[in-house]
């Protein structure tokens, strides 16, 4: 019997694509898309072509630069909503449950993996519930203040996603190379239960 059934895998691997896609997205908005660095460039050079711009004016123009590239947060935002739903459904599933069974027989690191786990979860629902406040803040009748003060929070919490992401991924690289060789590969061909019971 396989540790990670075929739909677990399927769904790891979507969902670090769209975590990282969304992290990339907020990289693009507050680097080479950022609306302050761009608005000083446009008025810069606009100035040199004759064009005298306002700074609000300058804003706009890099905000609407900006705005095809921060859809793809939006999209994605809808597609971290699907999958957390399929993560739900996947709790009912031995691979879905594998890491959260059994703790007392589980070293105090794979306790704490399990903890970071449910961690990131949690996160992970509160920046979809938070984002989407923002986003229909007015169907939901939200003031515009509101709606800036949830957007503190939610770009506050993003450091927990900034820094789980990267642990985790050193994490099973050093799994890898010490006492959990295969740790990655099961995560692509499935692994095997019994090796899996072994090592708890
Ligand atoms: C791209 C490099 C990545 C690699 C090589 C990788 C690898 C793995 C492996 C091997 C596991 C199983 C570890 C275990 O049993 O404790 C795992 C689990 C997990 N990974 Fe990743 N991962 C990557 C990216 C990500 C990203 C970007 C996220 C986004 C948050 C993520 C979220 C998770 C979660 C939540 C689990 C726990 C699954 C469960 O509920 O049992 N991974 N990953
Ligand atoms: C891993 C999940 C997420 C992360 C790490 C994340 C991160 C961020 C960050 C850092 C900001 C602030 C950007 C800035 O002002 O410089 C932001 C803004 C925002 N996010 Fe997210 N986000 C996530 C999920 C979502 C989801 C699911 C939605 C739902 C649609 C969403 C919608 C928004 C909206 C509407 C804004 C405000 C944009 C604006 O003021 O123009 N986010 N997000």
């Amino acid at each position: 019997m396989k540790k990670w059934r075929l739909d677990f895998r399927v769904w790891h691997w979507i969902h670090a694509t769209v975590i990282l896609g969304l992290l990339g997205t907020v990289f693009l908005r507050k680097t080479f898309l950022s609306w302050r660095t761009n608005s000083e460039i446009l008025s810069q050079k606009l100035a040199e072509m004759n064009m005298e711009v306002s700074i609000e004016q300058a804003k706009v123009l890099a905000k609407a630069i900006r705005h095809p590239m921060w859809e793809w947060h939006i999209i994605l935002g809808y597609a971290l909503v699907v999958l957390l739903i399929w993560r739900i459904s996947l709790f009912f599933t031995d691979s879905g449950k594998e890491n959260y069974q059994n703790f007392k027989e589980k070293s105090l690191h794979k306790k704490m993996v399990s903890f970071g786990y449910i961690g990131i979860y949690t996160t992970l629902v509160f920046m979809a519930i938070s984002g989407f406040t923002i986003h229909f803040y007015e169907v939901l009748g939200l003031t515009k203040d509101i709606a800036h003060d949830i957007k503190e929070i939610h770009e506050f919490v993003f450091n927990a996603v900034l820094i789980f992401v990267p642990l985790h991924i050193i994490g099973v690289l050093i799994a890898e190379n010490r006492d959990e060789r295969g740790i990655i590969s099961d995560m692509i061909h499935g692994g095997d239960k019994l090796n899996s019971l072994k090592e708890r």
